[in-house]
């Protein structure tokens, strides 16, 4: 008996996916291998990759064309919670993870397979996020993960993988390790595993160097309704073209490149650099836009739970209570966060210079020091009374 009959496959078309169809097979008896490989934004052409799978030894090869919702429920959620883990980490692979793992779960329903498997090796964030997610939507799935098991090295998987037919990568393979989706591109390993050294050009591609970007700033109007991008520039863009196209304007002008050290939720410390021009942008346009429309107690309450949010989708929980409670607050905040913010791009920075809401709190004859002014000063001087009593009386004792 082997560890499962029918087993959906995370798929990706690289080695180590491709090398886990013989394995589950020859290895842990798995009768049939059915693959998956999810369609979210990346360009890559997955007619090929489809060809692949087959030629692995895969029963079927299904192809699952998510990039839609990708952006509308798993991004965009995440905009509206300014969602940044360690507060730079837009979360543009880990938003990824949960929908695939829903993907995965529903083939393997729709196949009556009796497991799900992926190719995460044991060290890093996605083992977990699959794990867990999959384990959410169905607890009576296993999840297999021969990577984790197999311990195997990169030559040995290459050559593991001859022995089935499975052509060994044709260009000397890059060294860095990459993730790639509509939201961004995540790049690990090779030399950027000395994080003392700068990342080579070479590693970027969705965002031009400062030192090719253009001498002029370009602005761009990014509107708002409830908090969803909605509108570029005043036209009003489906979910994906707006991300598309604000990937390529921002990209333009070098924003969006993160060089960082992270902390792992397995304990470890890794250098990642990441590129999300379009993700950067809109979530700095959408806390402006809060700025503007939400109280201060509200605003200053939601930098809690942004935290709290970023932390628990980095570290694999979306299908979670705690998530679903989240959601809950962040979707009321949202409510009156409308209107349009003008962004200005300009060597790698994406910042907001004007915005404006018909929810707006901002009160002009409030705020303004001309001749308008509607505040009233006496009201002030009483306030600071009572506000400042306690240090008063504090300050009062430490002198007796
Ligand atoms: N560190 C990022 C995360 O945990 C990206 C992981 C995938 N990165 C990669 N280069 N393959 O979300």
């Amino acid at each position: 008996m082997g560890r499962a009959k029918k087993v959906v496959l995370a798929y990706s078309g690289g080695v180590d996916t491709s090398v886990c169809i013989p394995y589950l097979k020859q290895e842990w008896g798995v009768e049939s291998v059915i693959t998956l490989a999810a369609d979210l934004g990346q360009g890559d052409e997955l007619g090929p990759i489809q060809k692949k799978a087959l030629d692995a030894g895969a029963e079927e090869s299904l192809v699952a064309d998510a990039t839609q919702s990708f952006i509308e429920d798993y991004a965009f959620p995440a905009i509206q919670a300014n969602a940044l883990y360690e507060n730079r980490y837009p979360l543009s692979t880990a938003l990824a993870r949960p929908l695939i793992a829903k993907l995965l779960v529903e083939a393997a329903e729709r196949y009556d397979a009796d497991a799900v498997a992926h190719g995460c090796t044991g060290k890093g964030n996605d083992q977990v996020r699959f794990d867990v997610s999959i384990t959410a939507l169905n607890p009576s799935l296993k999840v297999l993960a021969p990577a984790r098991e197999w311990g195997m090295s990169r030559e040995e998987t290459i050559a593991y993988g001859e022995r089935y037919g499975i052509p060994s990568p044709v260009k000397k393979s890059s060294p860095y390790s990459i993730d790639t989706n509509l939201l961004g591109r995540s790049i690990e390993a090779g030399p950027l595993e000395d994080p003392w050294n700068e990342p080579l050009e070479e590693v970027y591609a969705l965002t031009a160097a400062i030192a090719k970007t253009p001498n002029e700033p370009e602005y761009v109007e990014i509107g708002f309704e409830k908090g969803l991008p909605t509108a570029l520039n005043g036209k009003t863009l489906a979910p994906v073209e707006l991300v598309r196209q604000l990937n390529q304007t921002a990209g333009r002008h070098g924003v969006g490149r993160i060089d960082m050290i992270e902390n792992r939720l397995v304990g470890i410390k890794s250098r990642e650099i990441y590129e999300a021009p379009a993700l950067i942008a809109l979530i700095a346009a959408h806390r402006d836009l809060e700025s503007l429309t939400l109280t201060a107690d509200v605003s200053h309450y939601k930098r809690g739970i942004e935290e709290s949010y970023s932390q628990l989708v980095y570290n694999g929980l979306w299908y979670s209570p705690l998530k679903q409670a989240l959601d809950a607050f962040i979707g009321q905040t949202q409510q009156r966060v409308t209107g349009v913010v003008r962004m200005k791009f300009f060597k790698g920075i994406a910042a907001p210079v004007g915005r404006k809401s018909e929810f707006s709190l901002y009160a002009s004859d409030l705020a303004t020091y001309g001749s308008e002014d509607a505040f009233d000063h006496k009201a002030a001087e009483g306030f600071i009374y009572v506000w400042g009593l306690p240090t008063r009386v504090w300050s009062q004792k430490l002198r007796e």
